[in-house]
């Protein structure tokens, strides 16, 4: 059974409140928020003062996705506006490894992504440190985007490499998912499911959540 972190990306910003009642009364695991700087990726999104309120709002853990540059800059104030994991790009990231001791050290659970042109294999020596890993299974920015078919092979591959290292860490997904794709996701390791406009543009979400939720 994957968890499932549906991406608040895809949700209707007008109703912030009924959308985080949704997802709480909803068979999701974690609330995945998607941060853009207009600058990492050519899209800007929300940032600091929307966490913080959608904090007060819901229980769910926060699973908060960092498309920006420099993120070591603003990780205190992630954690302060209530962030439980936070997820970094290796493609911004200089100094990694000391960035996700920074986010251990604050308390939260460090996450690296890769892109879809990144190698699998370049998170082999950051590996160990992490809580998970994030696949992206679309180019970063925008939502509602078709997955990119190759991603299944990184996340098997990425499976592999875990095994590797005899550690429990967690392969995470993100873009593209739908119900009909995820079974084969699951199927080569992912244990987390980010999905956006799958869920918040079907007809029932929480049903859609707790179909994907479903799945063996
Ligand atoms: C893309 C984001 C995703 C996005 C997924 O840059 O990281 O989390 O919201 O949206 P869908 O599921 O619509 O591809
Ligand atoms: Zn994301």
């Amino acid at each position: 059974m994957p968890l499932i972190a549906p991406s608040l990306l895809a949700a209707d910003f007008l109703h912030l409140e009924a959308v985080c009642k949704m997802v709480d009364e909803s068979d999701a695991d974690w609330f995945h928020l998607d941060v853009m700087d207009g600058r990492f990726v050519p899209n800007i999104s929300f940032g600091i003062p929307i966490i913080e309120h959608i904090r007060k709002e819901s229980k769910k853990i926060f699973d908060v996705h960092l498309m920006i540059e420099e993120p070591e800059k603003l990780t205190p104030a992630f954690k302060k506006a209530g962030a439980d994991i936070l997820i970094v790009h290796l493609e911004t990231c200089r100094n990694l490894h000391s960035n996700i001791q920074q986010i251990r050290a604050l308390g939260m659970k460090p996450a690296v992504a890769i892109n879809p042109h990144t190698p699998v294999d370049s998170l082999k020596d950051i590996l160990a440190d992490l809580y998970h890993v994030l696949v992206m299974s679309v180019n970063p920015g925008f939502g509602g985007q078709s997955f990119i078919p190759h991603s299944l092979e990184k996340v098997r591959e990425m499976k592999k490499m875990i095994q590797k290292t005899g550690k429990d860490i967690l392969i995470e997904v993100d873009g593209g998912i739908t119900l009909e794709n995820a079974p084969a996701l699951v199927e080569a390791g992912a244990d987390i499911l980010v999905a956006g406009s799958s869920i918040f543009q079907s007809k029932d979400p929480k049903e859609t959540i707790r179909l994907m939720k479903r799945i063996a």
